[in-house]
């Protein structure tokens, strides 16, 4: 680790005199979080060594003892054995420096034609990859527990709302398909970004690529990339791939949250739309009576650090000039913590989801004090009296003035005070007022109407559960 007279960090300290400062050693390493990246790392550095050898830049033999002392370190890391130093600053010296200790002078040569620099990326791309997949079937499961419950709630009717207020009726299986979309959308966003990251910056060396006859299509395709990337300067100094994921899993979080909203809201005593399991509720110490939809609070909570976690990114980045800056450093942690943080949003809402007892009465309840039918009393004069539908909104308005100042619903209106209101009304209005009615009505392509629901459902199960890779 360090030299024995001055204390210099033996990897470069052949011109240092001295060692780090303290703080120095507290700042500088990265082992502390990169040591994740570690089966990653292994992975790039037992393709780079095989490149090596197939292209006569290392000896063969040298390869095979650099391949087992690489298999042996990852069983030592698997199991918890190795003990990481902060004075090797990374998973890539520390790696390096336990193979020095298990195979000796060979392990110098691994270092052949390639610098921390491009070993970084490609060990973060190689997680990436991974991270982006576990999270898209994460998705997925969310959107199986949507449309399972969606197809359980297609007629069930419930309000729909605008500015918060009762709008026209809508369907619970409705309502909960349209989140089946946005985390559709999502899936799309992470498949663009599972794309552009899927490349191969190893062999771009420091920056400048090198004078070894190196073979980067091989170490591609070995590591199971799509192509090499093109330029060795861009392959060090780009992060907007992890800026994209963190762009991703914030819109994720965000549609989560607004999701997770809804839930504390329908689970509330003003709207009793749902009730929540035990499972995902928590008591009060002091209030007997309390169910506190803590995991919906929590994840609309943690929404702020995931996008926190993407301005860190994006202001990091910011002014930094071509190529490597050490402040490329701080791209794992946000990017560690935000996938962490999306992917145990999803498991939680997916789990509340599947959980939660529908309330169709208290749905019925909130829905009969919000005049839901009006647009479909306006429509009923303008197809059924002829009237236009800017007097039919106005006439409309004074019947629904009429039923507030009775406190009953449309429907309970009778015909002679809806008449008093306008002579053109007949019996057959009442066949619209009702709700039921209303969104059995709204058969238009992606509208509300049970059976229009439940193509949808079967249209969105081909599209986001068949066993198929999703679009970008
Ligand atoms: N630990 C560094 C990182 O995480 C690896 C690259 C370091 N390169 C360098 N020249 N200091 O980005």
């Amino acid at each position: 680790m360090s030299d024995q007279t001055t204390g210099a960090n033996k990897m470069w300290g052949g011109r240092f005199t001295t060692a780090p400062a303290d703080v120095m050693r507290k700042i500088n390493p990265s082992i502390g979080f990169d040591y994740r990246l570690y089966r990653q790392d292994i992975a790039a550095s037992k393709t780079h060594a095989a490149m090596l050898a197939r292209q006569g830049v290392i000896a063969g033999a040298d390869n095979e003892r650099i391949q087992a002392g690489l298999d042996q370190i990852r069983g030592e890391i698997d199991r918890g054995e190795l003990k990481f130093s902060i004075d090797l600053e990374d998973i890539h010296m520390n790696v390096e420096a336990r193979l020095k200790e298990i195979i000796g002078e060979p392990a110098g040569r691994l270092h052949t034609a390639r610098s921390r620099n491009d070993q970084a990326v490609t060990d973060v791309r190689l997680w990436m990859r991974d991270a982006i997949d576990a999270l898209d079937g994460t998705i997925r499961g969310l959107q199986q527990a949507l449309i399972e419950r969606a197809s359980e709630h297609a007629g069930t009717i419930m309000p729909g709302f605008t500015h918060m207020q009762v709008a026209q009726p809508v369907t619970f299986g409705h309502h909960l398909m349209a989140y089946v979309e946005m985390f559709g959308r999502d899936r799309e966003r992470l498949a663009g970004a599972r794309q552009r990251t899927n490349v191969s910056p190893l062999g771009a060396a420091a920056l400048a690529g090198t004078a070894f006859p190196i073979d980067r299509q091989f170490t591609a395709a070995e590591l199971g990339f799509a192509r090499p990337t093109e330029n060795s300067m861009d392959s060090v100094g780009a992060r907007d791939h992890i800026c994209e994921l963190l762009f991703c899993c914030s819109m994720l979080a965000v549609h989560l949250s607004r999701l997770n909203e809804e839930i504390t809201l329908w689970c509330s005593d003003g709207f009793r739309f749902i009730a929540l399991s035990d499972a995902f509720t928590t008591g009060s110490s002091i209030m007997p009576q309390k169910r506190n939809p803590d995991a919906a609070e929590l994840v609309r909570g943690k929404t702020g650090r995931v996008v926190g976690s993407l301005t860190a990114m994006l202001v990091m980045v910011k002014g930094l000039p071509m190529t490597f800056m050490k402040d490329m450093q701080e791209d794992k942690e946000p990017m560690f913590d935000a996938l962490e943080t999306v992917g145990l949003c999803v498991a939680a809402t997916t789990g509340m989801i599947r959980d939660l007892t529908v309330r169709p009465e208290g749905m019925r309840a909130f829905l009969d004090r919000g005049f839901p039918t009006a647009t479909d009393l306006a429509d009923w004069l303008v197809r059924e009296a002829g009237i236009p539908f800017r007097d039919a909104h106005h006439i409309t308005a004074r019947i629904v003035a009429l039923a507030e100042a009775k406190g009953c619903t449309l429907q309970a209106l009778d015909l002679d005070a809806m008449r008093s209101v306008d002579p053109r009304i007949g019996e057959t209005v009442f066949e619209v007022l009702a709700p039921e009615h209303s969104v059995r009505s709204r058969r238009s392509y992606g509208g509300t109407a049970p059976d229009t629901v439940r193509e949808a459902i079967e249209r969105a199960r081909q599209r986001w559960l068949a066993d198929k890779p999703i679009q970008s």
